[in-house]
């Protein structure tokens, strides 16, 4: 018994340090500091764990497709080069100051199924600067984007702008109102 009343002990000591941990303002919330590495050893595998793990439920749909790219690039550009930059490109001011960082989409797509960076994309990431762009965007609209980031670790600056300009007036940002009335968009905001 008296060992039960020592662990029972320790746990409520344990715990109160916890809380007047949190309470007492000595943890640095900045984002000019990265986290400890204990911290972000922790969100890290959470993370990479969860959307493995959560990722393996979503149907893939053809997405190595030319023209589904030219769709998604011109969305890229405006949702997400900001933050992640884009070939030849730094991420811009807002970017810049994100603590985590956010990575070099490239980078990622090597590293990354098309699941996974669809997850990603859709549901972001909590207490990071990724935003859940499936709250204001159906599948339909982040496919083309997905398909657009699988090509982007064979793009440099000149075929990233190049392939810009031909898409020029694609994509779902860009289209008219007239063109908008043709296709089911669901209830997105703008
Ligand atoms: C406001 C800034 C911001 C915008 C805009 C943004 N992201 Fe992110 N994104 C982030 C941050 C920050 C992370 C890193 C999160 C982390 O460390 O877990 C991230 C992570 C990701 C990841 C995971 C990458 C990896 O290697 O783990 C993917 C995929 C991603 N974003 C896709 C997108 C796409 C696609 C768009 C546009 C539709 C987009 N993001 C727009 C900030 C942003």
């Amino acid at each position: 018994m008296k060992i039960f009343a020592i662990l029972a002990i320790t746990l409520v000591v344990g715990l109160l340090a916890v809380v007047g941990f949190a309470h007492s303002g000595l943890y640095d919330v900045s984002a000019n500091s990265p986290h400890s590495s204990l911290v972000s050893w922790l969100l890290s595998t959470t993370s990479h764990a969860s959307i493995e793990r959560r990722a393996k439920a979503i149907e893939v749909p053809r997405h190595k497709d030319n023209t589904l790219a030219l769709a998604g690039i011109g969305d890229f550009e405006s949702m997400c080069a900001a933050c992640h930059g884009a070939p030849g490109r730094d991420p811009e001011a807002m970017g810049l100051g994100l603590n985590p960082p956010a990575p070099d989409l490239a980078e990622s797509a090597k590293e990354m199924t098309a699941a996974e960076l669809f997850w990603v994309t859709k549901n972001g990431i909590k207490m990071t600067g990724m935003p859940a762009w499936g709250k204001t965007h159906g599948d339909d609209e982040l496919w083309p984007v997905i398909a657009f980031l699988v090509t982007l670790p064979e793009l440099d600056s000149d075929a990233y702008e190049a392939m810009l300009v031909s898409a020029a007036g694609m994509g779902h940002h860009e289209e008219s109102a007239a063109q908008a009335d043709q296709h089911d968009h669901g209830t997105h905001e703008h």
